[in-house]
């Protein structure tokens, strides 16, 4: 989730850089930085931490006459948010900034320090200057060298070069991670999306993966795999705001359509081939420890009860969750064999950064689950994960948890590597499980249609109950948390086994019930518990594999090989469907009544 701008023309270079990069903060902010030539001359300035400090940096310097720049906004994947891993990564010569992953990196840094080239950062990107300048101190063909270059490269990339090989082009290449070509008469722009260049390029062509080549000239040359091909461009639109939300109506839904890919990231570097690695952790850092304890609010308590059940199973270690806000009053008896894990978005939750520091005190050992790197709970805790999801704008969460619940996934089986609680072949399930993720969170038009279509049944009634067992008992809670954050509609979240304990009374045809209804985990237990609701006439809304003949709605998941497959497909349903109650209320999805992002207040 990184951000890159680029510019090749007269103008000043450094604040239409800036500019864009601002506009692609909510893609990465750890770190940020840019690189022009001028008269043949290099220039670069890095700063850590929000854009602000690359201004402050920068504040003397501005260009002027022709020439070409590259920038970078960085959300760490490889390597801590360092001055030395911000981009753009220097060579000799030659600048790049990328986004995405360069999956062969390992294998190319040895190939090219067996060359004799020191690294300088720990990043993956590095390898892509120093393999262009190999080709290039070879060659003496600068586009020949970048195209061996990329031919060399494995995984995503959107990614820009520019060289004193040949100071007035920019090179381009584009696999699996977005970036687009903005023109204005003689000059041309590139971007990760459109919001840096509106108002600035008139108009715009969309780069393909596969696709690269150079603009110099006030002219772009493209390839792909079959040659040069001619391109067609179209008009820029003028609504930024539309532009920042990729064309969807909220920030909620784009980030909704974004999980498939955000968990990618998440697993980057962690899902190893046969195992589970945090770069983060070590075995010793669990050494002496029995016990978890989980502190966090809202969503991230959702995600933190769904982990618990996660930890105590195959981890086999004992695991509470406790909501921070009742933690920081009850005068709990901490024990110094217990890790205290904090899960936070924002990191700056007051109730969790309190209960943190109370465990601190306590004396006892500290793991951050987060969003939000140098964040206040990051800071405070011994260690911390960081989830990766990009900036999360829509009050009510939903990659967040999704990300969290991913990490509490792979710690589980860390931990359980460790504990030699798993065995070979568990575990190689679980990782292909895993990597399955991606695809379960995938937003199909026909789900959306489906859900959008049944959501004008669901407007009124008196009140909603999402129930689940297990695991799908805090996701139906979270369930239950999304639709009455947005739709200010009654729901409550319910463990199915609970409501013939006293809810079961308030069944009638206008309770709407939201049934959770996984093949891989009770199915049977679940099913009769919902055929008791039903036989007391609750509207019921099946989420299940299985066809179930009791429902009044049902919509049909697809993977049951795995309770966690299960899990994140019916997630996407359960944040679809209040996302399309609440457009249908006319509510505002993103900025709901009386809520805030970040709840820095107790
Ligand atoms: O930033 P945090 O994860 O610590 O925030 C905790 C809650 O305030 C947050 O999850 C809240 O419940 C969201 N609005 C849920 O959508």
């Amino acid at each position: 989730m990184c951000g890159i701008v680029g510019y090749i023309g007269v103008k000043e270079k450094k604040e239409i850089l800036l500019d864009g990069l601002q506009e692609l903060e909510y893609r990465g902010y750890d770190s940020a930085g840019i690189a022009i030539i001028e008269n043949s001359q290099l220039k670069h300035f890095k700063a850590v931490g929000k854009l602000e400090n690359l201004r402050e940096k920068t504040k003397n310097y501005s260009s002027s006459g022709f020439g070409v720049s590259i920038g970078h906004t960085r959300w760490a994947t490889h390597g801590k948010p360092t001055e030395l891993n911000a981009h753009p990564h220097l060579g000799e010569f030659s600048f790049v900034v990328h986004n995405g992953i360069i999956e062969n990196y390992q294998e190319l840094k040895e190939e090219l320090e067996s060359d004799g080239i020191n690294f300088l950062s720990q990043t993956d990107t590095e390898t892509i200057v120093h393999l262009f300048e190999k080709y290039y101190n070879k060659s003496k063909e600068p586009f020949i060298s970048f195209t061996n270059t990329i031919n060399r490269l494995q995984g995503a990339y959107a990614l820009l070069l520019i060289t004193e090989a040949e100071p007035d082009v920019i090179f381009f290449a584009k696999n699996g991670s977005p970036m687009l070509i903005g023109f204005n008469k003689d000059e041309i722009y590139f971007a990760s999306s459109d919001t840096p260049i509106i108002g600035k390029a008139t108009e715009v062509y969309y780069l393909e993966d596969g696709e690269y080549g150079y603009a110099k000239n006030g002219e772009v040359t493209l390839f792909n795999k079959n040659g040069e091909k001619g391109f067609v461009k179209k008009a820029l639109t003028t609504n930024k705001a539309m532009a920042q939300k990729d064309g969807f109506r909220f920030f909620m839904e784009k980030e909704i359509y974004e999980q498939s890919q955000v968990i990618n990231d998440t697993m980057i570097g962690r899902v190893l081939d046969k195992e589970i690695d945090f770069e983060e952790l070590n075995s010793d850092f669990f050494n002496g420890i029995s016990n978890i304890k989980i502190c966090a609010c809202g969503t991230s308590y959702h995600s933190a009860l769904a982990g618990s059940y996660l930890l105590e199973r195959v981890a086999k270690i004992p695991c509470q969750v406790e909501i921070a806000s009742e933690f920081r009053y009850k005068e709990p008896l901490l024990q110094k064999n217990t890790l205290f894990i904090t899960i936070s978005q924002s990191g700056e939750t007051a109730d969790t950064l309190e209960a943190l520091k109370m465990a601190k005190r306590a004396g006892l050992r500290s793991l951050s689950v987060c969003n939000v790197d140098n964040s206040s709970i990051v800071r405070e805790s011994d260690r911390a994960i960081l989830t990766r999801a990009g900036i999360e704008k829509g009050v009510a969460s939903t990659k967040a948890f999704a990300t969290q619940t991913m990490v509490l996934w792979l710690l589980t089986l860390y931990i359980a590597q460790i504990k030699k609680t798993i065995s070979k072949e568990e575990l190689d399930s679980e990782l292909k499980a895993i990597r399955k993720t991606p695809k379960a969170l995938i937003v199909t038009d026909k789900l959306h249609d489906k859900i959008h279509r049944l959501s004008k049944r669901y407007l009124h009634g008196h009140g909603f109950f999402f129930i689940g067992r297990d695991l799908f008992f805090p996701l139906a809670l979270e369930g239950a948390l999304k639709l009455k954050e947005i739709s200010y509609l009654h729901a409550e979240g319910y463990p199915a086994g609970e409501m013939k304990h006293g809810p079961i009374a308030l069944a009638d045809s206008e309770l709407f019930t939201i049934a959770l209804m996984p093949k891989s985990l009770h199915y049977e237990k679940i099913k009769s518990n919902v055929e008791e609701l039903s036989a007391r006439d609750a509207t019921i809304l099946a989420i299940s594999p299985e066809p179930f003949e009791l429902s009044d709605d049902f919509i049909q998941t697809h993977y049951k090989s795995h309770p966690m497959l299960e899990f994140f497909e019916m997630m996407v349903i359960t944040q679809l469907l209040a996302l399309e109650i609440s457009i249908r209320l006319g509510n505002d999805v993103d900025m709901p009544r009386n809520l805030a992002k970040s709840v820095t207040v107790e």
